[in-house]
């Protein structure tokens, strides 16, 4: 609700006491968008639902809060309409002075979180040894742009990469390399994490079919867990290894994290279980030490256990997870810890998440909320592949969306008959290629699944990335074609008249309803439709025919609507910097 709602709510729970005693105080007018904007903005729809407490007709009940309402600074004079809505017109004037007042605003309008939290962004975290998939590609784009909205509301985000750094894949690989090559466990970069991956795979498949290798790879585990020296340096090195690489991707996308991996938690995973044990929630299960769980069972119906120790004494996934939970809980002292991961583990944060609260480590004010995406998808439908049917590695996946955008950037320049250096052909092609991926991404709703396709991303028509620079891009060139400077306008000069002007301000003035609710429901694609339906909204003002003059139009009229240009220029910047994306000047 944004604040021109919450002052006509306040108004009409007044109005509603006045008509009818303060037994009705505190009872809710249904205040929603108006259903046809023919009406108004906004319509109250209480008087339906007073009209049997109140035994009267609804229309009797709307005139009678009509009648108290007292709405003159904002709204025209309230109608009521059908049964008995009450329908509210803002005024012009009204939408004028709040265009006026966001215009010196950096916000936009869009208040700050009035009570400002400590909230955790768990993502991306990808696992060591391993390459970073699709899957934390997309874990990486939504958990940095929710992160960046909670930054923006003023909250004290903290974005923790969990990586997958610890556990028996060390041990297989360490003693895969004791043999195949030693020196890349004691010289750094004596790997690229292309060689890693493919030592990591025939690690696993010498340990799936050799049980000699098998007790080798385990004693390392326990040599690694006992901290011995020349295992936990080769560890180190092969993190590092990763570690380079996957910086690379993120300076890419332009992402900041701070790792903390599961290694950091290994010295408090024995306190979780025996924390457990002492609640009495742990039953043994073939010498492994589980939790049982309502509502979680296998396909036969069977009761399915969390595991928290093995029957060999390891530790497992979950519980990592629920000594990191304690740790962000008690150290970090977070509010909201959030988790964006696939929707195939919304099974085991549900578990970890249940287990939690029994053992008493949730605290009433703070939340946990586990963020599922879907999986993305090839244009055939099934899992995206490369042609030959290997995984993507993201580094070409990504070079791959900048060497298109610059194919097409150079035929345009070339139909246009444009000059350009190869700095700039370069940069466009740069931004507008991480831009189409992040905003494909983003623009889904993040729990289906997507489909991965260039053509569709780099497409200068429709809900993409693009599309949206270009609309900036374009109103830069009206400042330029006019030259203009937009910090320049004046104050308290917006002036609405036509329709498609109309149509706009109040579109403006609606982004912090949009940011708010992402703030809650942590769905980004709600923040781009809106950029996409404001990109609309501004094409229709600006258009020969159905819009109006802006550099040829006459005053007062041109400096209001170069206002107009403005805000919506401001308002996509905002909006896409809050979705990792940059925006061009020209393109
Ligand atoms: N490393 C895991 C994976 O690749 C993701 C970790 C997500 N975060 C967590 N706290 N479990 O699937």
């Amino acid at each position: 609700m944004n604040a021109t709602q919450e002052k006509l709510k306040v108004q009409l729970e007044q109005a509603i006491v006045a008509a009818f005693g303060a037994d009705f105080a505190g009872v809710d007018p249904i205040l929603v968008s108006a259903s046809n904007p023919k009406f108004g903005d906004y319509q109250a729809n209480v008087a339906l639902s007073l009209s049997k407490k109140k035994g009267l007709q609804p229309r009797a009940i709307a005139d009678a809060i009509a009648l108290k309402l007292d709405v003159s600074e904002i709204c025209e004079p309230p109608e009521i309409a059908g049964p008995g809505f009450i329908n509210l017109k803002l005024k012009t004037a009204y939408l004028e002075a709040q265009l006026n007042a966001i215009q010196a605003d950096p916000r936009l309008g869009v208040p700050a979180a009035k009570t400002p939290k400590r909230e955790i962004v768990d993502f991306s975290s990808p696992n060591i040894a391993k390459e970073m998939h699709v899957g934390h590609l997309r874990s990486t784009i939504i958990g940095d742009s929710i992160a960046r909205i909670l930054e923006f509301q003023g909250h004290d985000v903290l974005r923790l990469n969990h990586v997958g750094d610890w556990g028996t894949q060390f041990g297989m690989l360490i003693a895969y390399l004791r043999e195949v090559y030693p020196d890349a466990l004691t010289t750094a970069n004596a790997l690229d994490i292309g060689d890693l991956v493919s030592f990591y795979r025939k690690a696993k498949q010498r340990f799936d079919a050799d049980a000699v290798f098998q007790e080798t790879a385990r004693q390392e585990v326990v040599r690694l867990q006992a901290g011995a020296e020349d295992t936990l340096h080769a560890w180190k090195l092969l993190c590092e290894q990763s570690r380079r690489e996957f910086q690379v991707i993120y300076e890419l996308l332009d992402i900041k994290l701070t790792e903390r991996g599961e290694s950091f938690y290994n010295p408090l995973l024995s306190g979780v279980v025996e924390d457990l044990e002492k609640s009495g929630l742990l039953v043994e299960n073939q010498g492994a030490k589980c939790v049982f769980l309502e509502g979680f069972t296998n396909r036969e119906g069977e009761p399915l256990p969390l595991i928290v120790q093995k029957s060999d004494g390891g530790y497992n996934y979950a519980t990592t997870d629920l000594a990191s939970l304690c740790y962000r809980i008690q150290q970090d002292e977070a509010k909201r810890i959030i988790y964006v991961t696939d929707a195939g583990q919304g099974n085991h944060f549900a578990q970890v998440f249940q287990v939690a609260r029994k053992v008493g480590w949730i605290p009433d004010d703070v939340e946990l909320v586990h963020v599922p995406f879907g999986l993305v998808l090839g244009e055939d439908g099934k899992k995206f592949k490369t042609r030959s049917g290997d995984t993507v590695r993201l580094r070409d996946l990504l070079d791959e969306a900048i060497s298109r955008a610059y194919a097409d950037l150079k035929t345009r320049l070339q139909e246009e008959e444009r000059q350009e250096t190869e700095e700039f052909i370069n940069e466009v092609a740069r931004v507008v290629g991480i831009s189409a991926v992040k905003y494909a991404d983003l623009s889904q709703n993040r729990t289906s699944n997507y489909i991965f396709s260039y053509d569709k991303m780099l497409d200068f028509k429709g809900n993409t990335a693009p599309y949206m620079l270009y609309a900036y891009a374009r109103i830069q060139g009206i400042s330029r074609k006019g030259d203009i400077n937009f910090k320049e306008l004046g104050n308290n000069a917006v002036l609405l008249e036509h329709e498609t002007e109309l149509a706009l301000a109040k579109y403006l003035l609606q982004l912090d309803e949009v940011i708010s609710s992402v703030e809650q429901d942590l769905l980004p694609n709600r923040l781009c439709e809106y950029l996409y339906e404001l990109s609309k909204k501004f094409n229709q003002f600006y258009d020969r025919n159905q819009g109006v003059q802006v550099l040829e139009a006459q005053e007062p009229q041109r400096t209001s609507r170069l206002i107009l240009c403005d805000l919506t220029a401001r308002t996509l910047k905002l909006g896409l910097s809050l979705l990792g994306i940059q925006v061009l000047e020209r393109m």
